[in-house]
């Protein structure tokens, strides 16, 4: 066989379709399948990004270590630069993390159910995913069972999602910053995709803890994913580490800019995040008032919700969706999730448009039925 050995039986990320793209008419679509931003990034970051472009530089290999940058995140984080770094994505700095800390046939456990790109790039490296699990029914975060399991279990990192996607869990800090503590042979990687929905973080802990690496990213509330920008917080060896084997080319100028621009105007994202906060509410609302034909509903402080409908209804119910340019995620193929999907949260106005469309298929179902 041609190609890595451990990659024979690497199962890919459960990567779903990305139905938007393919929609080339130019229609306005409602994209709430990848909890990207619903809205354009800020008009300070579009403005950056015309300067950049007429002041030429286009030729030019990017920054390589961007101060600009390094300041507005030490400023945003309220840590010190040399506990920082910046990547190309979030996906990319975990790709590094599990480089610069593991080994091949080296466990990592992962809090689950999750965000499954993380084992998909481990199970590429030729590391083991083992999993601990958040307690079924609500998914919720039981510290003792976790602390438990990871007493006995010989892993070299754990990944825990906090808030967690995509079941809107949040784990204590406290209780996270004890788990840590408790294990400091064991690196935990702690991801933050969501924190600006939260406010809850594990940040200050890398002052104190060496064993944590906590990743962000400005793909979200920043509205930013198409530039791929994250960053890292950890102690400075940590963050010297990391730094040695990454290709800071990596990183475009454009998403140097863009994220600089994007921190120097906190306000529009603040609006975003609360716009986004009230959506979440009343769209939630709305939707436990459909039981049964909702059956379930899990959400947290992030710009999505999990939702379970009645037996069967799924497919038919995405398909109305998308018949109508709406994409929702389909959890289908994800072991422990195939009975969810996952709406994105936007602004209330894209909210209530969703809602007046379940309203027709929810009325259509109810005449089959009578
Ligand atoms: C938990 C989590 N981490 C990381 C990412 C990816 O972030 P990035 O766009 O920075 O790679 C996502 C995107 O869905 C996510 O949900």
């Amino acid at each position: 066989m041609i190609g890595v050995r451990y990659l024979k039986n690497a199962a890919p990320y459960h990567a779903v379709t990305h139905d938007a793209w393919e929609q080339k008419e130019n229609r306005e679509v409602l994209k709430l399948d990848w909890n990207e931003a619903t809205i354009e990034p800020s008009p300070v970051v579009l403005k950056a990004l015309e300067q950049a472009v007429t002041q030429g530089r286009l030729n030019w290999y990017p920054d390589l270590e961007n101060h600009d940058l390094l300041n507005e995140l030490h400023l945003y984080t309220d840590l010190p630069q040399d506990h920082i770094q910046y990547f190309a994505s979030s996906d990319a700095a975990h790709e590094y993390i599990f480089k610069a800390f593991t080994q091949e046939n080296d466990v990592v456990a992962v809090l689950a159910p999750t965000y499954d790109n993380v084992r998909a790039t481990a199970e590429g490296m030729g590391r083991k995913v083992d999993y601990l699990f958040l307690e079924e029914g609500e998914f919720y975060w039981n510290y003792e069972r976790v602390a438990n399991t990871l007493k006995d279990l010989s892993c070299r990192l754990v990944y825990i999602c906090n808030p967690n996607n995509p079941t809107g869990t949040v784990m204590d800090v406290a209780e996270l910053k004890r788990l840590v503590q408790d294990h400091p042979s064991k690196l935990f990687l702690i991801d933050e995709a969501y924190f600006e929905f939260s406010n809850v973080t594990l940040a200050k802990a890398v002052l104190e803890l060496k064993n944590v690496m906590i990743s962000r990213t400005f793909s979200k509330a920043f509205a930013l994913a198409s530039f791929r920008v994250g960053y890292v917080l950890s102690c400075p060896e940590n963050i010297q580490l990391i730094s040695k084997i990454r290709n800071p080319k990596s990183v475009t100028a454009f998403s140097q800019i863009a994220a600089t621009a994007a921190l120097q105007d906190l306000d529009y994202t603040k609006a975003y995040v609360q716009e986004v906060s009230t959506a979440r509410e009343f769209f939630c609302k709305k939707l436990k008032a459909l039981a049964p034909f909702v059956d379930c509903v899990q959400s947290g402080p992030t710009n999505f919700v999990l939702i379970k409908l009645a037996d069967g209804l799924k497919p038919e119910f995405i398909r109305f969706l998308k018949d109508r340019f709406i994409y929702v995620r389909d959890f289908q193929a994800h072991p422990q999730l195939s009975e969810w999907l996952r709406i994105t949260i936007g602004t209330r106005e894209q909210m209530n448009a969703l809602y007046a469309v379940i309203d027709i298929f929810v009325r259509q179902q109810l005449k089959k039925s009578a």
